[in-house]
Formats: C-alpha cells, structure tokens, sequence
C-alpha cells in the first residue's frame, strides 16, 4: 500500500497534528521526516489536549507504529520529556516508536549558538523557535553532527561531543562574546536522559521499507510548512529543513515511486510565527479576531502568530512544488462572524501584476495584494461535519479554494476535535 504525505501549504500551524492524528486512525505506520522540536502539533481527542514537538501525531492510536526518520534533529531531553509526558496518559511508547539511528542530535550549543545569532542578527534575526535546530542542520551538512547510533557508544559520544565543544566553544567565545558550555556537563546530560528512548533506536528505513514491501500504509508527517523551506520559502526567513515532499523521501528513506498521495494542509486564512515576509498579514480588528477565534499563539513557544487572509498565490504555489494530490483546509470555523471574507488571488510589485510567488524575500516584502472579496457567515460554524450545513458562503469560499488552486479540497477541519471535520470532495 502507498505511501500518504501529509504536509503544511503555508507558514506552518496549519493543523497537521489534527489531520495527521484523524487519517492515522486507519494508517499502520505513521513517520515524522524532518524539523525537530521547533514543531508543536495539537492533537484533541475526548477531553485531552497535547502537544507533540518530536513525536509523531499516530501516538494516541493504539496500534499505530511511530516513526522518528533520520532527517529529525532530535533534542535528547525534550524527546525524553515527551515520552514521559506520553506514557503518563497512558498511551504505550516503548515498542510502538521507532527512532532512526541516523537522525542527528541537539545539543546544548546548538541552543547557545542560536541564541547568539539571533542576537548578532539584531533588526534581521529570523525569530526562530529557539530549539538548537539551524546549528544543528549545519553540523549535519558540516559532518560534525552527533547521530543517535553514537549515543549507543560510550566512546565515541563522549570523543564526539568534546570536540564538538571544543569548536563551539572558540565561536561561543571569540565570535560571539558569549559564556562557554561545559562539554563534561554536557555529556553526563546526555548519558542521563539516553536510556529513555537509546532502546528505541533502529534502522528505521529498513522497518519502512518493509512496510512498504508488506503493503501497509504509511503516513509521512511534515513539520513547519513549504513557506518554510529552507529551499523553496522565504529565504533567510525559513526553518533549515525540507518541510516539501522530497523531505519525506530523503528524510524517512522511501522511494518517491511509493507516495501515491499528498495532502496539503492550508488554512483557511494565513499565520506566520517569526519573522518574514507576510504579503496578506492584517493589523487592526480582523487580524485580532483571526488571532483570538483562532487561538493563534504558538504551541511550541506561546508567541501570538501574526494573522492575515488566505494567500492563493503563495498556496498554488506550495501544490505546485509538492505535487499535491488533495487539500485539507482547516479553521473554516474561524472566519464566523466576518460580514466579508478576503482571499488574495494576485500581487502588484511595482508597476507589474504576477500570480507568480517570489520567493526573494525582498521581492515578496514589495508585494501588494490583490483581493477577491467574498460574502461572509455569522453562523457559528464550529463542529460542523457535513458539507450540506454550513452556509452557502462558506461553501462558496470552498469552492472558490479549488477552483482558484484547480486542487480538489478533501477535508474541511470546523474545530480542533477529531470529530469536528467534513470529509467531501469539491472538484475545481
Ligand atoms: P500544526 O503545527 O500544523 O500541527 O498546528 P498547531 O497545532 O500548531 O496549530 C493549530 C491549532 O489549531 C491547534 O491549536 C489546533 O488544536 C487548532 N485547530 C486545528 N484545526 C482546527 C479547526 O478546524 N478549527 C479550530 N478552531 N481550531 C483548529
Ligand atoms: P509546526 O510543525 C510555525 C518558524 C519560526 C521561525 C522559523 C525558523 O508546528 O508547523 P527554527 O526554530 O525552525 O529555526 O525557526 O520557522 N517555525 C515555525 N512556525 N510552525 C512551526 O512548526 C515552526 N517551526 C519553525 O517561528 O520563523
Ligand atoms: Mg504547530
């Protein structure tokens, strides 16, 4: 059986969580393949809430294998953490989770690191989560990286690690001014928190693989959103992995031959944490409302998220790139109580118009949206799960998703619960 990805359109939070959780009911394998503990994907079942950073949003079903692929930067502590937190509501990890012997770790100076770059970048810091995860991309593409199969070799984590402080050390000091780690600290951290997931690690492209040859269906869970990428977003303002569908292959080790379907994840508005270019991003009562109906502070670092309309540009976009097959669009339910609903279907840079995505940073900064307006709905629409009942302009504003993105919408998300969600098919 093949193989779904299920990945963000936008700027991340679009709802993966709940969409991963809800499909992977009837998955046998769900797989996280890149991002780390920059992620915070809400899942809602019953009178429980929780937020998952590093483990895959399957862990609430019971039989559901979890996979953690080689391209997750995991921090030791916060996985260790979560598994805890996991196994207090009851839900078995150990046998059910599977961690890759190739994914990278995060350390304490990635952090530091981070810290002070961010601080360094002053006016033009990303805003980043704050979780050690571009220092350790770099040492990944640096080859200094310290994997999972080192932390099973006393040895050869501890050679590791000091060198490794060593080198940020110099930097934390010279470079930046900043206080040095202790590299002995450090270590016994590490060795103190290994024994929680250590046991888990595995060659997990060989489990996949085997899935895959035994027809099981896998589900392949992206982090942050294709706005992202730190190829195909917003560069310098992007995560520094591959939220994109190739992310799925080269960050769980599948053949891109086996993905039969992407589902792409849009809101039906637009949010972006940190910094960046932000063409439909609204100040003033709407983006307030967006903000307070929406709930829309981080789930990993409680920032407000900055709100705006849906962008139809960048979301042709985001399909275009990843192949998307089929779209989920969540947080309808927010948009109640708007006399008019915005949808930007162009830019104006200068004097041109595009449909075009820049994705120059400068040139997206220039970009002046060009908006449909559509009728809005004062009914509240939250739990609503057939498509015959929600009012005909907040059907219309679906349809005029996939007719204006020529993708069929799948799934309408009217609430953070597994139940609040309209399954249909709106061709374009
Ligand atoms: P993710 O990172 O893509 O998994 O998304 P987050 O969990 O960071 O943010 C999405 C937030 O919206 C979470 O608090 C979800 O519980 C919530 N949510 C998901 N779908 C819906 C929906 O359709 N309506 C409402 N009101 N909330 C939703
Ligand atoms: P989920 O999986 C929203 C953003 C940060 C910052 C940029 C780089 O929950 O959708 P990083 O810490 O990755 O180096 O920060 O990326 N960012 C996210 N924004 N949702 C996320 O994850 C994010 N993960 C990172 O705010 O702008
Ligand atoms: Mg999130």
């Amino acid at each position: 059986m093949p193989v779904t990805v299920i990945l963000g359109c936008q700027w991340g939070d679009e709802g993966k969580g709940k969409v991963v959780d809800l499909l992977g009911q009837r998955a046998d394998v769900v797989a996280r393949y890149q991002g780390g503990a920059n992620a915070g994907h809400t899942i809602v079942w019953g009178n429980r809430s929780f937020v998952l950073h590093l483990i895959p949003s399957g862990i609430f079903t019971a039989d559901t294998t979890c996979v953690i692929g080689n391209g997750v930067v995991i921090d030791p502590a916060a996985l260790s953490r979560e598994i805890a937190a996991v196994e207090r509501l009851g839900y078995h990890v150990k046998g059910r989770l599977h961690i890759s012997l190739g994914a990278h770790l995060i350390l304490p100076y990635h952090k530091a690191l981070e810290k002070a770059r961010e601080a360094a970048r002053a006016q033009r810091a990303i805003g980043t989560t704050g979780r050690g995860i571009g220092p350790a991309y770099v040492d990944k593409a640096a080859r200094t990286g310290i994997r999972v199969v080192d932390l099973l070799c006393a040895d050869t984590l501890s050679a590791k690690v000091r060198a490794n402080v060593k080198e940020k050390n110099a930097l934390l000091r010279h470079v930046h001014s900043s206080t040095e780690l202790d590299a002995e600290a450090i270590l016994s951290e590490v060795i103190k928190v290994r024994a929680a997931f250590a046991p888990l690690a595995t060659d997990t492209t060989a489990l996949l693989l085997r899935a895959l040859a035994a027809d099981r269906h896998i589900l392949a869970e992206g982090a942050q959103g294709a706005l992202l990428d730190v190829d195909f977003g917003t560069y310098p303002y992007v995560t520094s992995s591959h939220p994109t569908v190739g992310g799925a292959c080269t960050g769980l080790g599948i053949p891109p031959s086996a993905i039969s379907e992407v589902i792409g994840i849009a809101k039906a508005y637009c949010t972006r944490v940190g910094n960046g270019p932000f063409p439909t991003e609204l100040s003033g009562m709407i983006g307030d409302h967006l903000r307070s109906h929406g709930q829309e502070y981080g789930a990993t670092t409680g920032r407000p998220r900055r709100c705006g309309w849906l962008d139809l540009v960048a979301l042709r976009y985001a399909n275009a790139i990843n192949g998307v097959t089929e779209l989920a669009v969540t947080k309808l339910d927010v948009l109640s109580g708007l006399d008019l609903v915005r949808v930007c279907t162009g830019y104006r840079i200068g004097a041109e118009r595009t449909d075009q995505f820049p994705t120059d940073a400068q040139a997206l900064r220039d970009a002046a949206p060009i908006y449909t307006t559509l009728a809005g709905w004062n009914e509240d629409i939250r739990g609503i799960r057939t498509y015959g009942a929600l009012p005909q302009t907040a059907r219309d504003l679906v349809a005029f998703i996939a007719r204006g993105t020529g993708k069929p919408v799948g799934m309408i998300s009217t609430g953070p619960r597994r139940s609040e969600t309209i399954r249909v098919r709106i061709n374009p």
